[in-house]
């Protein structure tokens, strides 16, 4: 989209994981009923990193940095930060995006929290496009983070075994006139709110000392109805978004999904038509971590050069809420 004549796109993208690497077995040796067959079959999932000393903005932070130092700008030359987590460091306020403000030096810019899942990044990318294309705004700073290990219970192997933490960033700014973010599409299907959902501890059922030690404070899901929530959107998104701009899934030269699955993921490749090679797969090292899932792998593609410019490069997620949402990028780097 254009930005007083100019394209806007991503220029510059970091990440950053906890210390603690936590593979399949540990969780075995912790005494929960799982193995790394299984874990490693249903989900393809072998390890993931999890936050015992950091907090969400720790995370968020440090990927921010790593961002604007591969962006080449300075952290002045960020004029908006928008945090896409549902894991925030405090319960309800402040905001993750002014956590990270405040570590990055940079008060009286606008900063703030997206909440849509494991979507937010996309979310966030369409807020944060639209926002420049008004022209009000140059660089924009989009995190994706969270820490759903802490909303998890540990001795729920149908939900701990499938989250990982991390933060995954980009600044968005100016590119090459007809590259950059060419289209997005979000959605969400609200009738299906409490198929992922942590019931007690909001303002439903705030958590008294009653219910503090009841199970429903953690993450519950109905993983087949989430599972078959995403086969049945993503493909259809993506096309949307696509057919906005008068492209078709032959177009698509690279597919960055949500990492929640294998079996998701090959699927979506499979009816997008795509090889291997041609979409990203972290699962393996980092589970799902949310909202953090794409700009990690975006990180990752960056860094392996896996795309050049001119390449056609979707990103795809789904998530709590229900919500999807899909990006379109024309990808150009200097
Ligand atoms: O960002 C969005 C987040 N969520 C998702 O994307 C989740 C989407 N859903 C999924 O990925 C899959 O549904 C899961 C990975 C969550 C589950 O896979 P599944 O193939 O749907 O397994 P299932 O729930 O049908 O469970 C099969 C069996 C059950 O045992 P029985 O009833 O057949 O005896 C489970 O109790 O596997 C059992 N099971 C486990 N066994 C060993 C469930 N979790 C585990 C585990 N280790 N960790």
């Amino acid at each position: 989209m254009k930005q007083n004549g100019q394209s806007i796109g991503i220029i510059g993208t970091g990440m950053a994981v906890p210390k603690l690497k936590f593979k399949n077995n540990d969780f075995v040796k912790l005494g929960l009923e799982t193995s790394d067959e299984w874990i490693a079959s249903r989900t393809g999932i072998n390890q993931r990193f999890i936050a015992k000393e950091e907090a969400t903005s720790d995370l968020a932070y440090q990927a921010a940095e790593n961002a604007i130092i591969d962006a080449g700008i300075e952290k002045s030359d960020i004029d908006c930060i928008i945090v896409a987590t549902t894991t925030p460091d405090y319960p309800l306020f402040p905001s993750v995006a002014c956590l990270v403000q405040n570590g990055l030096g940079l008060d009286n810019i606008p900063a703030f929290d997206i909440s849509a899942a494991c979507t937010g990044f996309i979310y966030a990318m369409e807020v944060a496009e639209k926002m420049m294309s008004s022209g009000q705004y140059k660089n924009i700073l989009v995190i994706g983070a969270d820490t759903l290990s802490k909303s998890c219970n540990w001795k729920d192997r149908s939900t701990v075994v499938l989250f990982g933490d991390g933060a995954g960033a980009v600044v968005l700014g100016e590119v090459k006139s007809g590259y950059g973010i060419l289209s997005s599409k979000l959605g969400a299907r609200g009738s299906g709110f409490d198929k992922l959902i942590i019931p007690k501890g909001g303002s439903r059922t705030p958590l008294t000392k009653d219910n503090v030690e009841d199970d429903d404070r953690y993450i519950q899901m109905d993983g087949k109805a989430v599972y078959r929530f995403a086969v049945n959107t993503i493909v259809r998104v993506v096309e949307e978004a696509l057919a906005k701009i008068g492209m078709k899934k032959e177009d698509i030269s690279f597919l960055i999904p949500h990492q929640a699955n294998i079996r998701i993921i090959d699927y979506a490749r499979e009816k997008l038509g795509l090889s291997r090679e041609q979409v990203y797969v972290n699962i393996d090292t980092y589970g799902n971590t949310s909202a953090a899932t794409i700009p990690i792998a975006l990180n990752e593609v960056c860094s392996k050069k896996l795309i050049r410019n001119g390449d056609i490069l979707v990103t795809v997620g789904f998530g709590a809420g229900l919500t999807y949402g899909t990006n379109v990028i024309k990808w150009f780097s200097k």
